[in-house]
């Protein structure tokens, strides 16, 4: 059973919806930078408008009322608060999300700040970036501003938005922003470094929130599940284990040292001498407690490993597969949470889960999208489940609110509750949409 504080929300990204790319004193972020280039998204796209969302948040917070949502996810676009990413601030940027916040209170609506989602500083990823030793201190310091700006009305925190992705993705395999292929060697000071920089932001989040702080990270990684092939405890270790290839994606990499403290085994037997050392002080930094395990799944194994042939078992000649081509798999939702809470023994966040559709605006003017409804009843059964089991789960946040610009996919792919038009901007209430505030309503039991 759902508690009745339960979080039924949804999430977005600050450059995916936002736009106003370069407007009252933005500073420019590698996605920015980097998606000017024509040939790095499909068709040439970028998020220089996406869905318009910072003109039009009142509109959007409106319909965020209305489908009745608890929470909302969002994140906070670095350069908008401090241009160049360190030092002055623009306050106009900090009245953007304060303003924000006061709209989401007022619609009953609990605001959850992520911190880090990609769109990093150019002119900090001019002076190196992640790979600066001073970068984690440019991070903490940039957390400051937003915590004395919303901390007084923001209890929910997460530092970094899937590492795996902005560095494995972006600087060791190159699909993403800043679309890099760093060596071995560097890729250790890149972790390093961010490692250091969830520490900083952690503290410097305990130590000057205003209100008492609720505080995790939102990564994401392979998750495996049982089949007829797979035991639970086989299940399970792939879930933590990593060999050479994969470890980037792997749940054990990040959240180990994050959440125990120490490196998994595995780390130590890949990387030998090679791994990242941290004295005592930078380990009690790296490990402070956590207020949850946040966790964003889309499915079970998920396609990022280099080598998919080595995991098969969840796809099959026409299994089923939403638009970006991800395994439908609803029972990730039991087991992610339960193999998370016996590891890590903290509440469960489910920060991101969704899919995308080819949705378009039907003749009579909505938008049918029952893949999706039938994709979510099946997932948060399966969530339900967990918690049948007394698995502590806090909240779930579809992916995303509405559709919007997905990085390198462009605006193709439609993960939304609330269907975009780019052309004109007009926002339509998927049926999903609906059926989500009915689940909403009944605090799950309608599921
Ligand atoms: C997650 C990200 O990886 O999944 C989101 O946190 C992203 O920002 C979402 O949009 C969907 O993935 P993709 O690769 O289709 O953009």
């Amino acid at each position: 059973m759902f508690k009745d504080d339960f979080l039924w929300g949804a999430a977005s990204a600050a450059y995916q919806v936002e736009g106003a790319y370069d407007e009252d004193g933005k500073g420019t972020g590698i996605w920015d930078h980097f998606t000017q280039d024509v040939t790095r998204c499909a068709h040439g796209e970028n998020g220089n408008i996406a869905c318009d969302h910072y003109h039009r948040y009142k509109e959007d917070v409106a319909l965020m009322k209305e489908i009745g949502l608890k929470s909302y996810r969002f994140s906070i676009n670095w350069t908008r608060v401090i241009p160049e990413g360190y030092g002055k601030v623009n306050e106009a940027g900090i009245r953007f999300y304060s303003d924000l916040v006061d709209e989401l209170i007022g619609a009953g609506i609990e605001p959850m700040v992520t911190l880090f989602h990609w769109n990093y500083p150019y002119e900090l990823y001019r002076k190196g970036g992640w790979k600066n030793a001073d970068s984690p201190e440019w991070f903490a310091q940039y957390v400051k501003v937003v915590v004395d700006a919303l901390s007084d009305r923001v209890r929910y925190w997460f530092t970094f938005n899937e590492p795996q992705l902005f560095l494995g993705g972006g600087h060791k395999i190159g699909f993403h922003a800043p679309f890099e292929e760093n060596s071995a060697k560097d890729m250790m000071t890149l972790y390093r470094n961010v490692f250091l920089a969830h520490g900083k932001a952690v503290s410097v989040i305990r130590r000057n929130a205003k209100l008492s702080p609720m505080i995790g990270m939102a990564p994401t990684g392979s998750v495996c599940i049982p089949t007829d092939k797979i035991t639970e405890d086989e299940a399970r270790r792939r879930t933590f284990d990593f060999d050479s290839e994969d470890y980037f994606f792997s749940n054990a990499w990040w959240a180990d040292p994050i959440m125990l403290g120490r490196f998994t085994d595995c780390a130590c037997d890949v990387f030998g001498d090679d791994l990242i050392s941290f004295t005592k002080e930078e380990w009690e930094l790296v490990s402070q407690p956590l207020d949850y395990y946040a966790f964003n799944v889309y499915q079970a194994q998920t396609d990022m490993v280099p080598d998919r042939s080595k995991y098969d078992d969840y796809s099959y000649i026409g299994s089923p597969r939403t638009t970006t081509d991800w395994n439908v798999t609803p029972e990730v939702l039991y087991y992610a949470p339960k193999f998370f809470y016996e590891r890590y023994k903290k509440p469960i966040m489910i920060t991101e889960n969704g899919m995308a559709n080819t949705d378009w605006e039907f003749e009579d003017g909505k938008v049918h999208d029952p893949q999706r409804i039938d994709f979510l009843s099946r997932y948060l059964k399966e969530l339900k489940r967990a918690t049948d089991d007394g698995i502590p789960v806090l909240g779930y946040q579809y992916w995303s609110i509405m559709d919007n610009f997905e990085w390198t996919s462009g605006y193709d792919k439609r993960f939304g509750m609330i269907y975009v038009d780019y052309r004109t901007g007009k926002r339509t209430l998927k049926d999903s949409a609906l059926w989500y505030a009915d689940v909403i309503r009944s605090n799950g039991s309608k599921l």
